[in-house]
């Protein structure tokens, strides 16, 4: 190899290490909330659709993580598990799910092998959607009663502020976490959000662009 191709070999090396980061550093960007207003709890109509994702986040306390199960009975299959969220404290919705889950947790188990997983929220968790309530005239499988899947990755959170935003997040909204166990190595975690759908009207889901998500307001 000549010296010259053996320098252009280098630089294109170094080149598409450099690319490779900025382009993960943009996916991972820290979106903590700024200091716009913040509309109080109302529900956003069914055509607003990034509104309407925006307020299930922020009101929801918990959430369905379905990852790649690596159990040894269950390889590769969905395992939807329930977890603790909290996207902000009340009224500071940053959009960016958070979570605060022991590294004994079957989720992380499976995140270390295939960070890829999946929220699904419903509108039926909250008690004060009349659409979602079990009546003759409504139902949680109702188009009108909504539900969300956000997609992405989950990483740990490892910025300070943005460490110490998740632990205001989570611990402001849920009292006990505080108490948990040290020794169960608990840390913040985030979902890395890649693609967001819906379904809230009559006619089938739908997706809404990450952007869109993010520039709601809640
Ligand atoms: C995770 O999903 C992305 C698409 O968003 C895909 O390119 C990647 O291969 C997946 N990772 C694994 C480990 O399956
Ligand atoms: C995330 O944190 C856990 C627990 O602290 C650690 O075991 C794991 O290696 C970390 N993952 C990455 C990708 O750094
Ligand atoms: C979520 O938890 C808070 C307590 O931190 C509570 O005030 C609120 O009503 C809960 N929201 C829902 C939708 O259950």
């Amino acid at each position: 190899m000549g010296h010259w191709s053996f320098v252009a070999l280098m630089l294109g090396c170094c080149l598409s290490v450099v690319l490779s980061d900025n382009q993960s550093q943009q996916s991972n960007a820290i979106r903590l909330p700024g200091s716009q207003p913040f509309s109080k709890s109302t529900r956003p109509p069914f055509y607003d659709k990034a509104r309407r994702a925006r307020y299930i986040v922020h009101k929801a306390n918990w959430t369905v993580i379905a990852t790649f199960s690596t159990k040894p009975e269950l390889v590769g299959r969905s395992f939807p598990a329930p977890a603790s969220i909290s996207d902000g404290p009340v009224g500071k919705s940053s959009g960016t799910p958070y979570f605060y889950l022991a590294a004994i947790d079957s989720i992380m188990h499976d995140v270390a092998k295939n960070p890829n997983v999946t929220l699904s929220f419903s509108e039926a968790a909250f008690s004060d959607i009349a659409e979602c309530a079990v009546t003759s005239t409504s139902d949680p499988e109702s188009p009108l009663c909504a539900r969300l899947m956000l997609f992405g990755q989950l990483v740990n959170v490892t910025d300070p502020k943005e460490t110490s935003f998740a632990k205001e997040a989570l611990f402001s909204r849920h009292p006990l976490m505080p108490t948990w166990p040290k020794d169960h190595d608990f840390g913040f975690k985030k979902l890395i959000v890649t693609d967001v759908w819906i379904l809230d009207f009559y006619g089938g889901g739908s997706s809404v662009s990450v952007d869109d998500y993010y520039n709601a307001l809640p």
